[in-house]
C-alpha cells in the first residue's frame, strides 16, 4: 500500500481528492471530459489490470464542479479470476488519499418490472450474492473494525441529494436494491424470479464488493446503477454485453450530467 501510495503521490503533487467515483460499463465517458491527470492502472505498483470491453483502465484525477475528484475509469471484476481483496484494493487506496465520498456506478440488469433500459436507479441497498466476502482475512484495524455495521451502506442523505439533483435536472430517477452475483454468466430466468422474491430490484456483477470495504472503511457511499436491459425473466430474449455496452451509452449523457451535479452538491 505505501508503494501504490507514494507512487500516485509523486504523479498527482499536492492533489488531495475528496471524492472518488468508480465509473462501470459504458459510463466510462466522464473521465474523458474531466482529466487533469491520468494514470494508467498497468503503471501503479500492485494494481491490477482491467481486461474487460467497455472499461478503460485508468485512474484519473480532476477538478469537477469545484470538487476535487478521483475517478476509476474502469474497474476490476472477481469474475475476472481477481480475488475479493484484490478488486477492492483501489477503494482502500482511495481511502488513504482522502477520498470521504465514493460514488459507485454500475450497468445492471432490470428486475423490477417497472424498469426500462435506460433509466438511472439510485442504490438504497444491496444484497451481496457472491457468495464471499472481500473482508475476509486478517483485519486491518487502521482501516476498521473486524465486524462492521452495514444497517446504512448507501447514505440516506446522499441518496436524498441524488433525487433532488435528479429533480433539478428533470431526470426521471428510480430507487432500489441491487443483489450482486459473481457472473460472469447473466441470469437464468429462475434465478431473476428469485432476486425479485429476495427484495431485489436490479441485479449486476460488481459495485457490492466496493461498497463493503468503502463502508467498512468510513467512507460515504452513493450508488447509481444505469439499467440496461431487462434481465431475462420472461419473453424468451437473449442478452449480451453489447446490449449492455448501447444501453449505458445511450443514457450517459443523463447519468454525467447528474454525477456532475451531485458532485457539486456534495
Ligand atoms: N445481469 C447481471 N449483470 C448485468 C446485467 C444483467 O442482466 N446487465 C448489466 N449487468
Amino acid at each position: 500500500m505505501e508503494e501504490t501510495i507514494n507512487f500516485i503521490k509523486n504523479s498527482i503533487g499536492d492533489f488531495v481528492p475528496e471524492v472518488g467515483i468508480i465509473l462501470g460499463s459504458g459510463l466510462g465517458e466522464l473521465a474523458d471530459e474531466y482529466c487533469d491527470k491520468a494514470i494508467s492502472y498497468n503503471d501503479i505498483p500492485n494494481f491490477i489490470k482491467s481486461t474487460v470491453v467497455g472499461h478503460k483502465g485508468r485512474l484519473v484525477f480532476a477538478e469537477i464542479s469545484g470538487k476535487k475528484v478521483v475517478m476509476m475509469q474502469g474497474r476490476n471484476h472477481f469474475y475476472e479470476g481477481h480475488s475479493m481483496q484484490e478488486i477492492t484494493y483501489p477503494v482502500k487506496v482511495m481511502k488513504k488519499l482522502g477520498v470521504k465520498t465514493l460514488i459507485l456506478t454500475n450497468a445492471a440488469g432490470g428486475v423490477n418490472e417497472s424498469f426500462s433500459a435506460g433509466d438511472l436507479m439510485i442504490i438504497t441497498d444491496h444484497i451481496n450474492f457472491m457468495g464471499t466476502n472481500p473482508l475476509i482475512g486478517k483485519n486491518d484495524e487502521t482501516l476498521g473494525e473486524r465486524f462492521p455495521d452495514m444497517t446504512e451502506v448507501y447514505k440516506n442523505s446522499l441518496i436524498e441529494l441524488a433525487e433532488n439533483c435528479a429533480d433539478d435536472l428533470s431526470i426521471d430517477i428510480q430507487k432500489g436494491v441491487y443483489l450482486a452475483n459473481s457472473g460472469p454468466s447473466y441470469e437464468t430466468p429462475a434465478e431473476i424470479l428469485m432476486a425479485r422474491t429476495l427484495g431485489a430490484d436490479a441485479v449486476g456483477m460488481s459495485t457490492v464488493p466496493e461498497a463493503i470495504v468503502a463502508n467498512y472503511c468510513g467512507m460515504n457511499v452513493l450508488g447509481i446503477s444505469c439499467i440496461s436491459n431487462a434481465a431475462s425473466s420472461a419473453g424468451g430474449k437473449t442478452l449480451s454485453h453489447e446490449e449492455v455496452i448501447e444501453a449505458t451509452t445511450r443514457a450517459k449523457e443523463k447519468f454525467k450530467k447528474l454525477v456532475v451535479k451531485i458532485v457539486g452538491n456534495l
